[in-house]
């Protein structure tokens, strides 16, 4: 394999590699529906997203997971760039569709047969396997009201669905748990919430505003209950969620108050029953404490009590929240014009990263689990190689990182998002995350200068110590 040419020290930030301990693991994150395709092999059930991306103007382009970067095929050849890149562990998503194609009932086993050779694969190569449980394909037969039970609507909006999640984690564990020793619930139960069921700009496309908070609820339930099948059975439970460091825009006590009801939503609303064992106060909302009937005696100790083996942390931008200008919300999200935009228009601020980890530790103390980076990066303009701005953007973001480590905040790994340019949802091939390039036409993969960079970061590390 030929690499692109490093230029490590062209960047502006090299991230001081001793700040990093020894036993800090490097590694890459995907997800089953932005990477697999063959969403109609061996078996496998519709997903929300196979759904939803067949609705007009739902996804840019009119684009599809169908084939993805057909992952599911090329599995071996990702793995070997993996162990090229010299990753200590991978972070993946399995499709629930695959695996119980209509959501509960029975398993098929052809899709389970996949992730078994996924996973031996990995460990073949020397790479530890992170699977997420959840990232965000539920199986359509879940979704249809009729099929989940309940009245108000199906997914995650029925409670019912946190039991089925919680079923088939038990199933994964039983298949893999032999070799796979930690496991993440859900991916981003935030936006999931926001972009799937507040604004519907995601699967499954439902648009009701502060009315999606029971899916928030029914998810941390879920996790609950899965993390509770998982340590039954001896393994180790993480969740990730994007989180974001929320800047007032100014000292004044209403852009004050905007911010910290802005934290408490996308933040606090999620770590806090994780952590704590209650909800934030969200009465800026004027919603009612139980998030309309969804939260029922008994509830959050069974988010709560599964004691997690580490947090996992999507950091990709900090959000800048004035006082309310419109009736329906507390807040107004504001621009961040003064600093550098990646090619998705998401503002780069890599010391945003520390704010939010030392944040982090401030907050809960002594409740803090370790915590990875389960992602971060950035789509890039560039087509192929060279992509000199993705470097830069990992070095300061890893630069701030180890900011955060000297400052005592217990960070055990990072994930960078994607090995592989996928489809990034509503904006389908538009946004290209890879450390990889991929010609959706022919498949072929090239890795860029990014890919050079990241694997002499590892090898370096792993000099050191
Ligand atoms: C977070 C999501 O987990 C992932 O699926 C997505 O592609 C990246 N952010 C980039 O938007």
């Amino acid at each position: 394999m030929r690499f692109a040419h490093v230029r490590w020290r062209g960047c502006g930030v090299v991230p001081n590699l001793h700040d990093f301990p020894a036993g800090f693991r490097w590694g890459v994150s995907t997800a089953a529906y932005q990477i697999e395709g063959a969403v109609g092999e061996d078996g496998r059930g519709p997903s929300v997203w196979d759904v939803f991306v067949g609705r007009e103007g739902a996804v840019k382009g009119g684009h599809t997971g169908a084939v993805a970067c057909d992952h599911y095929h090329r599995y071996r050849e990702d793995v070997e760039l993996m162990r090229e890149l010299g990753v200590d562990g991978y972070r993946f998503s399995i499709a629930w569709p695959r695996v119980q194609p209509a959501g509960r009932g029975p398993v098929n086993q052809a899709g389970l047969g996949f992730y078994d050779r996924l996973v031996d694969e990995l460990l073949a190569a020397g790479i530890t396997p992170l699977p997420t449980l959840f990232h965000w394909d539920l199986p359509q037969a879940l979704e249809t009201p009729s099929n989940s039970g309940s009245a108000e609507g199906g997914g995650w909006l029925a409670r019912d669905t946190a039991y089925r999640f919680a079923e088939y984690a038990g199933i994964m564990a039983d298949r893999l748990g032999d070799r796979v020793p930690a496991w993440i619930t859900l991916n981003e139960p935030f936006v999931h919430t926001v972009f799937g069921y507040a604004l519907g700009v995601h699967a499954p496309g439902r648009a009701l505003m502060l009315e999606a908070l029971p899916t928030a609820h029914h998810q941390l339930l879920g996790h609950g209950l899965a993390a509770a099948a998982l340590q039954e059975r001896g393994l180790a439970v993480l969740i990730t969620n994007n989180l974001t460091p929320v800047w007032a825009a100014s000292d004044g006590p209403a852009d004050v108050a905007a911010a910290q009801a802005y934290d408490a939503l996308h933040n606090r609303l999620f770590t806090d029953p994780l952590l704590l064992g209650r909800y934030p106060d969200l009465a800026a909302f004027g919603v009612p404490d139980d998030l309309y009937g969804a939260v029922r005696p008994g509830d959050l100790d069974l988010i709560a009590g599964p004691r997690l083996a580490g947090l996992g942390v999507n950091y990709y931008n900090p959000t800048r929240i004035g006082a309310p200008t419109d009736p329906a919300l507390p807040f107004t999200q504001l621009d961040i014009a003064d600093v550098p935009h990646t090619a998705f228009g998401w503002p780069i601020v890599p010391d945003g990263l520390r704010q939010l980890l030392v944040g982090l530790k401030e907050l809960y103390g002594a409740a803090l689990p370790p915590i990875t980076i389960t992602e971060n990066g950035c789509a890039v303009a560039e087509e192929t190689v060279p992509d000199q701005p993705r470097i830069d953007y990992l070095a300061g973001h890893l630069d701030a990182l180890a900011a955060a480590l000297r400052e005592g905040v217990d960070v055990r790994g990072y994930y960078t998002w994607s090995l592989l340019d996928n489809f990034e949802w509503a904006e389908g091939y538009h946004q290209r995350f890879g450390l990889v390039h991929v010609d959706f036409e022919t498949q072929q993969r090239t890795p860029r200068a990014s890919y050079g960079w990241y694997r002499e970061l590892i090898a370096r590390h792993r000099l050191l110590r």
